[in-house]
């Protein structure tokens, strides 16, 4: 069904269907990705009002790199708790589900906190098929040849494609039961009700008795979370302004990267961080690979990416709306972060 959205060799590898698929370092692309969706969407978000981009842009091979540095961060404390998790109950994680499992990961980037995940399993069950999906093919494909050089009893098979088209194309072997990894708290660049549709999606793409790893940070005071999201050596404002530094480049743009400063705050009333990119003056910007020129006004913004900040009972009722059951959730030390194990369960909560 999904083979008209993938390259020929994606063809040809899906016709091995579930015979064994051979461990590569080299990512299968989604057509999508290399089509023009970055165009399109580039053109409707700076046409709308407020302007807008979608975050999932962020992650060209700079922007990648930058995540990587914003994870080491002292003011970025998410992926600190979440590894402190893994740290403690890895194998309590795996051992949510009967062995075998095959790990499917959404939004893997650097696959670093995960290796936890995957050495627990391995130390369980000998052998692994690791299904890593993001965004950044050249941060996957360095990752899976480092994993497989750390790793030699894992088979990766990396998938270059968003969530949608990754998870059409998740496999299981026979007797296998899946575990589908979403971390980091990826989940909060999703609005409330986006979340629900993609949860459903997940679960769409999976089997009664398969289960879902929800990382997913905790609400908390605007005191902690913007340092997180405006750090003082300015790399979350580098990550954000990249994206102005992209389109420059494939959109034949001419953005002027001093005439537009980051800004990241906490939204209460809808509980998130809201990052904007600021124009500091009116301008006009031309992008002459779409024939268009954009306007701004002093003081405009695009709204380039939501971080949304839950509770557990929000979580709870997400789990409940999707067709999952939280059967498990762990905590790091501060409860600054949240790690759940969901059973998917047949009511598909429509
Ligand atoms: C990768 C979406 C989880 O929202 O915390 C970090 C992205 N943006 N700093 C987040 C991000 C700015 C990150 N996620």
């Amino acid at each position: 069904m999904l083979i008209g959205a993938y390259s020929k060799e994606a063809v040809m590898m899906s016709n091995l269907a579930s015979s064994v698929l051979p461990t590569r370092t080299q990512p299968l692309v989604a057509d999508a990705l290399t089509t023009n969706s970055f165009a399109d969407d580039v053109r409707a978000g700076l046409t709308a009002h407020p302007k807008t981009l979608l975050p999932k842009y962020f992650y060209d091979a700079l922007g990648s790199q930058l995540f990587e540095a914003i994870c080491l961060l002292p003011e970025y404390y998410l992926t600190r708790a979440e590894t402190e998790i893994f740290e403690t109950s890895a194998a309590e994680i795996v051992a949510q589900l009967p062995e075998p499992i095959t790990l499917v990961e959404l939004g893997s980037g650097s696959s670093r906190k995960t290796r936890l995940l995957l050495a627990a399993a391995l130390a369980r069950q000998g052998s692994l098929h690791y299904q890593p999906i993001d965004i950044s093919e050249t941060i996957l494909a360095q990752s899976a040849a480092k994993l497989l050089g750390d790793y030699p009893q894992l088979q990766i098979t990396p998938l270059a494609a968003d969530y949608t088209r990754g998870l059409g194309a998740l496999t299981r072997r026979a007797g296998e039961r899946i575990l589908v990894l979403f971390l980091g708290s990826n989940i909060g660049n999703y609005t409330p009700a986006e979340a629900r549709d993609l949860l459903r999606q997940i679960r769409r793409a999976i089997q009664p008795g398969d289960g879902l790893l929800l990382g997913a940070d905790l609400k908390k005071s605007a005191a902690l979370l913007e340092p997180a999201y405006d750090d003082a050596l300015g790399v979350t404002a580098a990550f954000n302004r990249n994206l102005l530094v992209r389109i420059n480049r494939e959109l034949a743009a001419d953005f002027d990267l001093s005439q537009f400063t980051h800004r990241a705050f906490f939204n209460d009333a809808l509980s998130r961080i809201e990052i904007h990119l600021v124009s500091q003056r009116a301008q006009t910007v031309t992008l002459r690979a779409l024939n268009l020129t954009v306007e701004f006004q002093a003081g405009e913004t695009i709204h380039t990416e939501n971080s949304h900040k839950y509770d557990l009972a929000q979580l709870a009722t997400l789990a409940e709306e999707t067709g999952f059951a939280v059967a498990r959730t762990w905590f790091d030390g501060e409860r600054r972060f949240s790690c759940s194990f969901w059973q998917a369960i047949s009511e598909t909560g429509r």
